[in-house]
């Protein structure tokens, strides 16, 4: 594209970060990259930031970044075309910068893609839509159904991912037919970072497949199993929002046998349609794990709690358990069935935090360097 317009598009962020620096001085500072932030081991506030001192390729700070734009002075005008220019056994951090803009598409990041960060406009201006379900045609082979893995919006199967101020959505609502499963996002990568990031479908939202995952400040909405899957995952002070009018489930995580994984979720607020009846979880496979601790929990939870999937024997081998929630929905011992686990603090330990996904070893989050985003107008 012309250089002229990409200068063009600079002054404009030029001036956003000014306009946005006179708001957020105190958040500033020069310093905020120092080598150890590089480390390609670690994920980091770095892979987040997005600053005053880019230009038309970097960061400022030397990380390359790729602009998406839908007026075309980006680099790129898809959020595919971006992921396209990331080379093959990328080994370093690459910044996606999307602009503000809904992007019709389906976007997916192969394994040998690491080290990818999206940076979306922090007031969720930025939105990925499509609206694949799992009856859809596969396009490989038109006798057959697509399948629910298959479906999502953005899929991710590179490592290190990060993600912040995007909206990722998958259109089709659930109504009680088949092949409704309809994911936002497929998260496959061993270690992943989503920062005020919002997912947002019907049956199946997020399909949390596998890997060890932090998703902190999200908001996540859905009616049944929409948070699913394999993976080690823990959600802090995210929203899940049912929009569930009777019946649904919020998690359904999935475990075949007594390993790491499960679904941590820790000051959480759970919302929806009061009056519905909705369980915290379900059983995907005989040992499904599934903890909340501290949340706030609205009148939307049936009772019972938890869900065998109908398969009784389950009962004996899931890991259903609640720690120190409020709210109407929470703790129930009445009515609890009998399999759930209600935690005592030094039980409930190993899930309030990052060791539960063993943060030590791949994400440093320290403090001092929380959340900058520079990126207001982008
Ligand atoms: C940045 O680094 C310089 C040199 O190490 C130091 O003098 C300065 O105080 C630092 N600034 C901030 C804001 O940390
Ligand atoms: C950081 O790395 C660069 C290039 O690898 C090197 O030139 C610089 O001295 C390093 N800075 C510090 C503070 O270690
Ligand atoms: C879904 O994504 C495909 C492929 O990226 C695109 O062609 C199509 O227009 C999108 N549809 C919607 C409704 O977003
Ligand atoms: C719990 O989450 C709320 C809302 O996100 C946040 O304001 C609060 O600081 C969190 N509390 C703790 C103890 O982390
Ligand atoms: C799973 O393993 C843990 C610790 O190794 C053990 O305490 C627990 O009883 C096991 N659960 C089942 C259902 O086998």
């Amino acid at each position: 594209m012309a250089s002229s317009s990409l200068r063009a598009v600079f002054s404009v962020f030029v001036l956003c970060f000014a306009m946005f620096l006179t708001n957020a001085r105190a958040q500033l500072s020069p310093n905020a990259t120092n080598n150890a932030t590089h480390d390609n081991r670690y994920i980091t506030w770095q892979d987040l930031n997005f600053g005053i001192e880019a230009t038309r390729d970097t960061d400022g700070q030397g990380t390359r970044v790729i602009y998406v734009t839908k007026n075309g002075h980006g680099h790129s005008t898809t959020v595919q075309g971006a992921v396209d220019m990331v080379p093959e056994n990328n080994n370093e951090r690459v910044k996606i910068v999307i602009f503000a803009g809904t992007y019709n598409e389906r976007v997916y990041i192969p394994r040998n893609k690491p080290y990818i960060s999206f940076i979306g406009n922090p007031n969720y201006q930025t939105v990925i839509t499509n609206n694949t379900k799992a009856s859809d045609t596969d396009p490989l082979d038109p006798r057959r159904e697509i399948g629910m893995s298959r479906t999502a919006t953005v899929e991710v199967e590179g490592d290190y991912f990060a993600a912040t101020g995007i909206t990722i959505q998958n259109t089709v609502v659930a109504n009680g037919g088949v092949g409704m499963q309809a994911l936002a996002l497929r998260l496959s990568g061993e270690n992943a970072f989503l920062y005020n990031t919002r997912i947002l479908g019907s049956q199946d939202t997020l399909l949390d497949d596998r890997g060890k995952h932090y998703f902190y400040k999200c908001y996540i909405e859905g009616l049944v199993d929409f948070i699913c899957g394999e993976a080690q995952s823990l959600f802090q002070d995210c929203i899940l929002h049912s929009t569930a009018m009777r019946s649904g489930a919020i998690a359904a995580h999935h475990r075949e046998k007594n390993d790491s994984t499960g679904f941590s979720f820790v000051n959480c607020t759970i919302t929806g349609n009061v009056g519905e009846r909705i369980y915290l979880g379900r059983a995907w496979g005989p040992y499904s794990r599934t903890v909340y601790s501290h949340c706030i929990i609205d009148d939307i939870i049936d009772p019972v709690g938890w869900n065998d999937f109908n398969q009784p024997e389950r009962q004996k081998t899931v890991f259903f358990a609640e720690a120190q929630n409020r709210g109407r929905g929470a703790w129930n011992s009445k009515y609890r069935v009998s399999y759930a686990k209600r935690l005592s603090p030094s039980q409930a330990q190993p899930f309030l935090d990052t060791k539960f996904i063993d943060g030590e070893q791949w994400l440093r989050l320290d403090e001092n360097t929380s959340p900058q985003f520079h990126c207001l107008c982008c």
